[in-house]
């Protein structure tokens, strides 16, 4: 089935943020930001910008009505900078105008008195400074002091990674209207309406119940609007309260990519060992997150690299450090995989590390490692293993070892163009890692036409939520889905939803749906069997009546056509005293192998192939399964290969526009995409079977690096460091670095 939007995608007619009809007397924001990485920031002159056409007044920190904080796990990140300025990019003023123009105008007229203080931007370096957000966390399973000392080998390096940009088609906004008795509604570009709705309410003042906020969709969030929707939220409904007046701001381009934070950079070390048998016996890693300048999502971003950082691996002994470093940078937020990834490239890294120094592939050592049934996790959790299941059934569709000889035959005759191979085993954990944080409702209505209305706490960002829950509830009543219309995601009809993310939406508020839609099913039934006059037990179906009729009956004998259900993950929990738990519902296992030509003479590269065979349970949207698969695929490879985010010493973005900040386009995708689907039928907590999709098919990208790292071996003897993002110019680094050491 295809996705619902779909028609109303491509005609245009889909409505986002900057669709939303405007009221007359609407204001438009913009903000002032700091050109400042770090600095006490003595005085703002705002005596230009009063003069401008169309303003209508300005804001900063000491107007607010409530308190100035947004920060959500730590109270470290002002709406409005406030005696000091921590970042490239932090909002201090705002300016509100009549027109958009005149707003971003008049803004640039401010100008602020700020006294420059060091500005750190390694994660390193505020490390050695003791300037952690949040102390380390650790994950320790087995002895690995012990288990090193009887290794047959050992190896230890470092692995560098860069960030990313969201590039959401949409950037950040939000419109806030003032509403009867100083409530305030606000549209927001979020994934988290909630999150939206306490910082409204923590800057403004107001109790939650003053304060609704409402989502049609988002064009794309990738987690960079899990958190950080909340300051243009906060910036529209504080300019709302202070001037009564509609307020409206969508940032530019230029502005999103320069305020908001992105994927964290990570620099790791690592300590890998291994007996005669390839066997990894012991993993040691140290993970200094680059956090930015404030803590937002950071800790649990943090909590994810280690949770992961064994990926599909079983090894009996782990030791593994994360530290949330803070640095003069915007804070860094989630993004698709929220730290998982960043784990799983630094074991990868360990295992290729051995390889060449073993003189094996990759792959055995993969191979030789993967997670059994009731192996444990480093942090407890007992595996319901599809690793094995998946790397075999890729094998057999794919044949490695055809891929692996093709490969080789053509390196044998090609002397600048060459190419490389890799495998990558993925295994993501599905539940938020806080555990209250698994908990979703719905609210349906069945009316008296027929038709049915789905409220959650979801929000559509493109993934297709909004498909699965009208399948839900379309095959609960046994309906066709356009008898379905899934609504905006609005707290006053969902309260204290959780952030759509950890590919957990559909699961939670899927049951949600489920339960809520059964609970009507069941009062409808009792209805049908008297319509037929027979008892419910003697086996009646909603079918058995016609489905108007029977609504209508139904109402008639005042029976309740509407629920609101509740649902919560049973049997998750994690205990940060000791580092252990069962924090997932399941996790989703996959394979890919990635092929690339690197040309040897430019240093550039194709994609040739990512063939993945991918764990989906049983897909309730093979459609929309797909194009999650192949959009993280793509968005992974961009992450491992093209994307570079460049901060100068300064602190100040270079890479700040789409000129500079390069993302895969329809030249740069894999030439092709496999996926082969793993259907597996044990019993998992996910909706109808079908195992969460959004985020894991990421990480089959990783592989990208390590098969372009191949390619470039296959062309001269060297090990590259392990430094991603493989960027041409880094490849061309690599393959030239030292003179005359090709090999052929
Ligand atoms: N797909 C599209 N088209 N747009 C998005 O913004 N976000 C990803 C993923 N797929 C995203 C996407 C992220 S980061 C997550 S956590 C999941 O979708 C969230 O949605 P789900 O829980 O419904 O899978
Ligand atoms: N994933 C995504 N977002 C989150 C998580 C998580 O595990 N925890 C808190 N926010
Ligand atoms: Mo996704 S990073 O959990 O929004």
């Amino acid at each position: 089935m295809k996705n619902i939007d779909s028609h109303s995608h491509v005609r245009g007619e889909s409505v986002y943020l900057d669709d939303i009809p405007v009221i007359r007397g609407t204001l438009y924001a913009c903000v002032f930001d700091s050109p400042i990485a770090h600095g006490k920031l003595k005085s703002v002159d705002t005596s230009e910008v009063e003069k401008c056409e169309g303003v209508i007044r300005v804001i900063l920190a000491g107007d607010l009505i409530g308190e100035n904080q947004i920060g959500g796990i730590v109270p470290d990140e002002p709406l409005l900078a406030d005696g000091g300025v921590h970042f490239v990019g932090q909002p201090i003023a705002i300016v509100l105008a009549e027109t958009e123009e005149q707003a971003r105008k008049a803004a640039k007229k401010i100008t602020a008195d700020i006294e420059p203080l060091p500005v750190v931007t390694d994660p390193r370096v505020a490390a050695a400074n003791g300037d952690l957000i949040v102390p380390p966390k650790k994950f320790v399973l087995g002895d690995t002091a012990a288990a090193f000392a009887d290794c047959a080998h050992v190896f230890e390096g470092r692995a560098e990674q860069n960030g990313q940009e969201h590039l959401y088609i949409e950037t950040q906004g939000a419109y806030a209207v003032p509403m009867e008795s100083g409530g305030i509604r606000v549209y927001s570009s979020t994934q988290g309406p909630t999150a939206v709705q306490r910082a409204v309410c923590r800057v403004t003042g107001l109790p939650m119940h003053k304060v609704e906020v409402d989502v049609q969709r988002l064009g794309g969030g990738f987690g960079g609007k899990e958190d950080q929707a909340n300051a243009w939220a906060g910036i529209c409904a504080v300019a709302t309260q202070i001037t009564g007046k509609p307020v409206k701001y969508a940032l530019h381009r230029m502005e999103d990519m320069r305020m908001t934070g992105k994927r964290h950079p990570y620099s790791s070390d690592y300590k890998i060992g291994l007996d005669a048998d390839l066997k990894i016996v012991a993993y040691e890693a140290s993970f200094y997150q680059n956090a930015g300048a404030s803590c937002d999502l950071s800790p649990p971003v943090l909590e994810r690299t280690l949770f992961h950082c064994t990926n599909s691996y079983y090894i009996p002994n782990v030791t593994a450090t994360a530290y949330c470093c803070r640095t003069n940078l915007p804070p860094n937020t989630a993004f698709r995989g929220f730290g998982g990834p960043q784990g799983m490239f630094v074991i990868e890294s360990a295992i290729a590390h051995a390889a060449e120094k073993l003189g094996v592939t990759a792959a055995e050592i993969q191979r030789a490692n993967l997670l059994e049934d009731g192996d444990e996790f480093p942090y407890g959790q007992l595996a319901e293993s599809e690793a094995a299941a998946s790397w075999s059934q890729a094998d057999a569709s794919f044949d490695f070892s055809a891929l692996r000889l093709e490969a080789d035959e053509f390196n044998a005759t090609s002397k600048y163009l060459k190419k490389g191979i890799a495998l990558m085993p993925i295994c993501f954990g599905i539940s938020f890692t806080k555990t209250p944080m698994n908990q979703a409702r719905s609210l349906v209505h069945v009316y008296t036409d027929g038709s049915v209305a789905v409220s959650t706490g979801a929000v559509e960002m493109g993934q297709g939520v909004n498909t699965k829950m009208a399948q839900v509830a379309a095959a609960v009543f046994g309906l066709d889905v356009t008898m379905v219309k899934v609504h905006t995601t609005n707290t006053l009809r969902i309260a204290n939803t959780s952030p759509t993310a950890a590919s957990a939406a559909a699961d939670l508020n899927g049951k949600a749906t489920q339960i809520a839609c059964e609970t009507i099913r069941e009062r409808l039934l009792d209805v049908a069997a008297s319509m037929l006059g027979k008892e419910t037990s003697e086996g009646v179906a909603l079918s058995d009546v016609d489905w108007k009729d029977l609504v209508m009956e139904a109402h008639l004998r005042r029976v309740n056509l509407s629920e609101h259900s509740h649902y919560a993950t049973p049997g998750i929990g994690f205990d940060w005293s000791t580092a252990k738990g069962h924090p997932f519902a399941y996790h989703v296992y996959g394979t890919a192998i990635v092929g690339v030509t690197v040309d040897c003479l430019r240093g550039r590269y194709e994609i040739d192939y990512v063939k993945c065979c991918h764990d989906f349970g049983t897909s309730m949207n093979t459609a929309v399964g797909l194009g999650q698969i192949e959009g993280g695929i793509v968005q992974g490879l961009g992450w491992m290969t093209m994307e570079e985010v460049v901060y100068d010493e300064n602190g100040k973005l270079r890479s700040n526009a789409l000129s500079t900040y390069k993302v895969p386009d329809i030249y740069s995708v894999p030439k092709e995409i496999d996926v082969l689907p793993l259907h597996t039928n044990r019993n998992n907590l996910a909706i109808f079977n079908s195992k969460a999709v959004g985020e894991p098919p990421l990480m089959y990208g990783i592989g990208a690096y390590f098969a372009i790292r191949n390619a470039i071996k296959a062309f001269r003897d060297c090990e590259p460091e392990f430094d991603c993002p493989f960027t041409p110019e880094r490849v061309l680094m690599n393959l030239y670095s030292e003179p005359n050491a090709e090999k052929n």
